[in-house]
Order: structure tokens, then C-alpha cells, then sequence
């Protein structure tokens, strides 16, 4: 069915006046600030989304991620700072001006409507005649491989049939920037991992522009161009997926993408820690000094498990995961080391006392 869809191509507001570095560029956001009596929802946010990315916001819950989406669609109006699309300011434009999509949690469907008209309704709405509706609607069902169910109805529907209607809703009248707020979290695992492999798909074969908010790592990670990671109203760091989890900027990132174990300490000449744990070697070039507090993070699968380390620990939990073994240790001063093992190394029995150690170039040394 999907290979009878036909591809859709969007259509992008262009300004005459547009420059070759706007181009590039779909939305930019400068200084955006968003209060709520003393609450700081967004903390003077900069950031630019390129043309035709799909980028995600990532963040614990409360860091701000449904505030922006709703600030950039103008839902919500900003304190402060400005908002600009293909390079035109659109700070105070009205929503339905924006030319923006929208996909929310939960779908938001028309329960008294059937799936084509679910669809046909964000075409009525902007005047598109009957007979270009009924051909732009199958097309859009058949992306979204939905065409044999146009005439049910959303209760008729399983949960992701009903989060594909909502996508065919907002792809049909092809936005140039698509905005969707946790979009999957409602669904089960397996379900939601098909779901991210549509998006992607409906993202390459459209060109669109897309603003994907979640809280799961593992989302992000899988359907990103970038990752915006949020902390408090505030952007901690904005990155490809493999550069967020290879070098995080603080210890926030690396706790947030990934698992990491974290030794603090203070800093020592000839770039050693000194932690609660011992004294480790640092890699060269971090740029702290003598004395400064600072943190080493090195991610499970760098850690390595012998006879002798430079730290000893305990075994105190040992997880199976299918192709790895997840092993916790406890070191002498109470903190934990985790450590991944490939499925196939020998089992190692709880209460194992054992040498840990790393490269030493593949810690990390972030702020503390
Ligand atoms: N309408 C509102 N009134 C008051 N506070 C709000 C409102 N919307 C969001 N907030 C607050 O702003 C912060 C960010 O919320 P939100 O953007 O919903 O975060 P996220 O989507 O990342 O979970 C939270 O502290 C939240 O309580
Ligand atoms: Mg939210």
C-alpha cells in the first residue's frame, strides 16, 4: 500500500527578499523568555532550526519543551524575544497564519467523523475545493498506510491507527514546519518503535521541517538530525545524537543521554582526580586546573572488569538484557560503578570483588 502512496512535496513560503543564510535557516528563535507569575517556563532561549530537519526537544518533564512548541505556534505568547520563520518576524502573527502543523499526544480526532473526514477537515478549513480534498486525503491515507480505513471511525480505530489519522491530518495540507508534542508516548513499545520508523519516513519523503518533543533518550536518539536537550527552561546542548552521547558538555547530558558513571573530585597537577574513590588519570587537554572541582564521567560500555583495576568494587546486581549484561558495583566509599558486559562473557556471581578499570581517554572531564 505504501508504495502506491504518492509523494507528497511541500510547499515552503518563500520571500523574495530571503538571502542565501535565511534560507537555510526555518525558524530562529532569539532570546525567548517565558514567564508564568514567578515561574521561569523558558529561560532566554536562542535557537535556530534548519530547513528540513527533524530536530527534537528533550527533557525531563517541567523543562519547558510543551511551552516552547506552544510559544513558537503562537498558542501562547511569549514575555519576551522573537520568533522568526523563513525569515519573517512572526512573534505576534496569529496561529493559524503561522503555516505551522501540529500533532499532539493525544490525537484530538473528530469522534463523529470518519478518518477521511478527519483528514478533508484541514483542507475544508483552508478553502481547498471538494475534488483536490478527496485526492490530497487518499494520498495522505495511503502514506500513513490507512487507505482501507477511511470510513471508520476514530472509535473503530486501535490507538495507532488513530495517532496515524492525526499525522495524515496534519501532512495532507503539507506545512512546512510540523510541530508534534509527544506524539507516541501514549503507545506501547513496539507500536511507538514502528511509529518513529513512519515519522522518518513521512519526514525524508516530504522535506518538511519537523519539531519533535519527547522525554525518552531512546526516541530522541533514534529519530534526530539533532537533539535540543532541555533543562529548566534553558538549552544545555543541541547536537547530533552521536555527538550529544560522545561529548556531553555537562554532567546533565551525559546523565540524561545514555548511562554514565560520574566520580567527582577536585582536579590534581599532572591531570589526575582526586576522588572519594582514589586518584584516576584524567585525558590530556581538559582544560581545568589544579584544585578545580570537576567531574569524570566515563560511559558502562568503556569499563572494564579484570583481576585488578585502579579501583576495586563488588558485584551488587547483574542484569541481563539480551545482546549485553548490565553489572552494578558498589566501590569502598558506597558510590556505584555500572558497567556493560557482551552476552557470551562469563557470568560474574554477586558479591565478586573485582579491578575496575577504563581507558583513560575515554573519560570525560565536565564541570562538577
Ligand atoms: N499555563 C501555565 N501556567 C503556569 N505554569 C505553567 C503553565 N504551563 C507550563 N507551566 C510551567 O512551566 C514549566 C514548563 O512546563 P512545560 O512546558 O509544560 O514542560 P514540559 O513540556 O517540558 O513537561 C513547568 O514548571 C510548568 O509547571
Ligand atoms: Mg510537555
Amino acid at each position: 500500500m505504501q508504495a502506491q502512496a504518492k509523494p507528497l512535496t511541500f510547499n515552503t513560503p518563500e520571500s523574495s527578499t530571503k538571502t542565501e543564510a535565511t534560507a537555510l535557516i526555518k525558524l530562529r528563535i532569539e532570546a525567548l523568555s517565558k514567564h508564568y507569575g514567578n515561574i521561569c517556563a523558558l529561560q532566554s532561549l536562542n535557537l535556530e532550526v534548519r530547513s528540513g530537519e527533524l530536530l527534537t526537544l528533550l527533557g525531563a518533564s517541567g523543562s519547558g519543551k510543551t511551552t516552547l512548541l506552544q510559544v513558537i505556534s503562537g498558542l501562547v505568547a511569549p514575555s519576551s524575544g522573537r520568533i522568526v520563520i523563513d525569515g519573517q518576524d512572526q512573534t505576534h502573527a496569529p496561529a493559524h497564519k503561522r503555516g505551522i502543523g501540529v500533532v499532539f499526544q493525544n490525537y484530538a480526532l473528530f469522534p463523529h467523523l470518519t478518518v477521511a473526514q478527519n483528514v478533508a477537515f484541514a483542507l475544508d478549513m483552508r478553502g481547498v475545493s471538494r475534488s483536490e480534498a478527496r485526492v490530497q486525503v487518499a494520498d495522505a491515507l495511503a502514506m500513513v498506510g490507512l487507505k482501507d480505513l477511511h470510513q471508520r471511525f476514530p472509535r473503530e480505530l486501535s490507538g495507532g491507527q488513530q495517532q496515524r489519522v492525526a499525522l495524515a491530518r496534519c501532512f495532507v495540507y503539507k506545512p512546512s514546519l510540523i510541530l508534534m508534542d509527544e506524539p507516541l508516548s501514549a503507545l506501547d513499545r513496539q507500536l511507538r518503535e514502528s511509529m518513529q520508523m513512519e515519522i522518518k519516513r513521512l519526514h525524508r519523503e516530504t522535506g518538511s521541517t519537523i519539531i519533535f518533543v519527547t522525554h525518552d533518550q531512546d526516541e530522541a536518539l533514534a529519530l534526530s538530525d539533532r537533539i535540543c536537550l532541555m533543562h529548566n527552561g534553558r538549552i544545555e546542548q543541541i547536537d547530533a545524537p552521536q555527538v550529544m552521547y560522545e561529548r556531553p558538555r555537562s554532567v546533565a547530558v551525559a546523565r540524561f543521554i545514555g548511562l554514565s558513571n560520574v566520580i567527582q573530585g577536585r582536579v590534581m597537577t599532572g591531570d589526575r582526580i582526586e576522588s572519594a574513590d582514589g586518584t584516576f588519570a584524567l585525558p590530556g587537554g581538559h582544560g581545568f586546573a589544579p584544585g578545580d572541582q570537576a567531574a569524570l564521567v566515563v560511559r558502562p560500555e568503556h569499563i572494564v572488569l579484570e583481576d585488578t583495576g585502579v579501583v576495586q568494587g563488588q558485584v551488587i546486581e547483574s542484569v541481563y538484557a539480551g545482546v549485553e549484561t548490565r553489572v552494578v558495583l558498589r566501590l569502598a566509599s558506597g558510590n556505584s560503578i555500572i558497567a556493560r558486559r557482551a552476552s557470551g562473557m562469563p557470568s560474574l556471581p554477586l558479591g565478586a570483588v573485582l579491578g575496575v578499570q577504563w581507558p583513560t581517554h575515554q573519560g570525560h572531564v565536565l564541570k562538577a
